[in-house]
């Protein structure tokens, strides 16, 4: 393919949307989220706050947040059928994302009785519960039933560990969700919005993103460059092992971004986040061997590929955040939709407001020239 045709195949630099929910600007590194600065946002909000200023616009008052918090806490149960659903999927032993996709379609049996504020609180509310439910399923377990009196993030660590997890945890889930809430008009996202544009329902929506995160080149990157950072194992290691990397043609993962050509802002974040966590009891070494192999990465991708202004991506401190908190690499892209079902419900409603059906054009390159021939005649 020529460089134009790829761009036209990948709709690169085509603007599909406007939105006031999350903007990217790649030259800068900047995120912003529905008017706050990242940086601003990510640490400092819970992720009930976020949501309630995804999907009206602004910051809840006390009692507004209140109330947010209880229906979330409320809708977290599961539905008979889904739970239900869940245990039969479970000795197939699909991939958690699988499982996720097919479950979020029962969501739509009770979830639009309380119009379309009741139906995205319960798909938000739920997926949480779906994720951890299946995950102990999987593993043996009992699912543990939702806790209403809790925090979304502080439920969804419960839930699949069976423990109520300490402040500085919950504060490091938290910041992930909001650091992943929405990121402009990525495939997901996109996604969703083109499904709402029918005006379709909004499970079908999440539905349809769902499958388009569970694909590596969206969402399911974040494994490997832990893995990396685990088979590197010392410091002392780093360099040769990179170089042998790179000098092999590989990819380092963790690196590198289509959009981004500084350093991506939600790594900064995550990273901070990742230490405090650390800190607060975590393997410090893991951290510090981390910090060794990005600045060593760092450094040998400007030497190997200078120019291409190479820098360190939202899935290395990912990786090392949701590892730090218990979770295993199967968990990650599943978690990440945990986060992001709200930025899609907010792009569905955005849609509904302002947007038109969605249907680009496409340019015919086959023949024009055949004639029908009988069954029997070819
Ligand atoms: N390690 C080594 N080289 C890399 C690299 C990486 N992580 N990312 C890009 N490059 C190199 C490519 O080999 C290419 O070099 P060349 O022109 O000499 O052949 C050049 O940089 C441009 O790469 P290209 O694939 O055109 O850039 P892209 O914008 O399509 O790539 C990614 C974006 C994210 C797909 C890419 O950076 C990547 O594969 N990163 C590693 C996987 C990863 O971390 N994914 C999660 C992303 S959030």
């Amino acid at each position: 393919m020529k460089t134009n045709d790829m761009q036209v195949s990948g709709l690169e630099g085509v603007v599909a949307a406007h939105t006031a929910l999350s903007g990217v600007d790649g030259e800068a590194g900047e995120l912003t989220i529905a008017g706050f600065p990242l940086e601003e946002l990510a640490p400092n909000a819970s992720f009930e706050e976020v949501i309630f200023l995804l999907w009206n616009g602004r910051l809840p008052d006390a009692a507004e947040l209140a109330t947010l918090r209880a229906s979330l806490g409320v809708q977290r149960a599961l539905p008979e059928i889904t739970l239900h659903l869940l245990r039969e999927l479970a000795p197939l032993r699909l991939p958690t994302m699988d499982a996720l996709r097919i479950a979020a379609g029962t969501l739509g049996i009770d979830a639009g009785e309380d119009g379309p504020m009741g139906e995205a609180l319960a798909i938000a509310a739920r997926f949480p519960t779906i994720v951890a439910a299946y995950w102990r399923l999987i593993n043996g377990e009992e699912p543990v039933a939702p806790r209403h009196d809790l925090g979304h993030a502080a439920d969804y660590l419960r839930m699949l560990s069976g423990t109520e997890p300490d402040a500085s945890r919950v504060r490091a889930l938290e910041t992930y969700l909001n650091t992943v809430v929405d990121h402009g008009l990525n495939a997901s996202t996109f996604t969703a919005r083109i499904i709402t544009s029918t005006d379709s329902d909004l499970v079908s929506t999440v539905v349809g993103a769902v499958g388009a995160l569970k694909g590596p080149l969206h969402g399911g990157a974040p494994g490997p460059a832990l893995d990396m950072v685990f088979e590197i194992g010392s410091a002392d290691r780093a360099e040769s092992y990179l170089r042998e990397k790179l000098a092999r043609g590989e990819r380092l993962m963790g690196f590198g971004h289509r959009v981004y050509k500084v350093r991506d802002p939600r790594a900064d974040v995550l990273a901070e986040a990742a230490e405090r966590l650390f800190r607060d009891g975590g393997d410090m070494a893991l951290y510090e061997l981390a910090k060794h192999v990005e600045r060593t990465a760092l450094e040998l991708l400007e030497e190997a590929k200078p120019g291409r202004r190479l820098q360190t991506n939202v899935e290395f401190y990912t990786a090392l955040l949701l590892h730090g908190l218990g979770l295993p690499a199967d968990l990650f892209t599943p978690t990440f939709a945990v986060g992001r079902v709200v930025g899609w419900i907010a792009h569905a409603f955005e849609q509904r407001r302002t947007g038109r059906l969605i249907r680009p054009q496409s340019v015919y390159t086959g023949r024009n020239d055949m004639r029908w021939i009988s069954t029997a005649s070819r």
